[in-house]
């Protein structure tokens, strides 16, 4: 299924830019130098990244590329042009949540959670490649996601318990 996706100023003039988004093909017809979470938030309704400082300081911005997370407030859109993204919305379903989701939520790990969608990719990003990280490396690791509820100790206590989960059921 290809979704489309338009920005009524350009459509005329831009030729659309395809990429996968949590697994589906879209197609973004719109400048290039819209920002990727623009395109996610506006175009595909896809509103669990959200926009913070727009400046990269606050973290809550994160989605995957290609399995890295990457800093979608600044990053134009033409540069994701054919790769595949994943958002906070395809780490998993209420059927098959992903084990950040489920930890995150035995932890209560959040309170306005504003922050969480981009502490959720940082985390994914970190158990991807170590997937039993000390308490120091969780910190490390999310260092750049800022939380200003004050939620830090169950955001790692939730990440190491991920990790736990993971190790024990590997995801596909
Ligand atoms: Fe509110 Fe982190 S839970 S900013």
């Amino acid at each position: 299924m290809l979704a489309k996706c338009a920005d009524q100023r350009d459509t005329a003039v831009m030729p659309p830019i395809d990429l996968i988004v949590n697994g589906t093909a879209v197609s973004a017809a719109v400048p290039d130098s819209t920002t990727l979470l623009h395109v996610l938030r506006e175009h595909l309704n896809l509103k669990g990244t959200r926009f913070g400082c727009g400046v990269e300081q606050c973290g809550c911005f994160l989605v995957m590329v290609e399995g890295a997370a990457e800093k979608s407030c600044t990053k134009p859109i033409w540069s994701v042009a054919g790769k595949a993204v994943t958002t906070v919305e395809g780490l998993g379903t209420r059927d098959r949540s992903h084990p950040l989701q489920i930890a995150f939520l035995e932890e209560q790990a959040g309170q306005c959670g504003y922050c969480l969608a981009g502490i959720l990719i940082a985390a994914k990003a970190l158990l991807d490649s170590n997937p039993s990280p000390s308490r120091s490396e969780v910190a490390e690791a999310l260092d750049g996601n800022i939380c200003r509820c004050g939620s830090h100790n169950r955001i790692i206590r939730a990440v190491q318990k991920a990790g736990e989960m993971l190790r024990r059921n590997p995801m596909p």
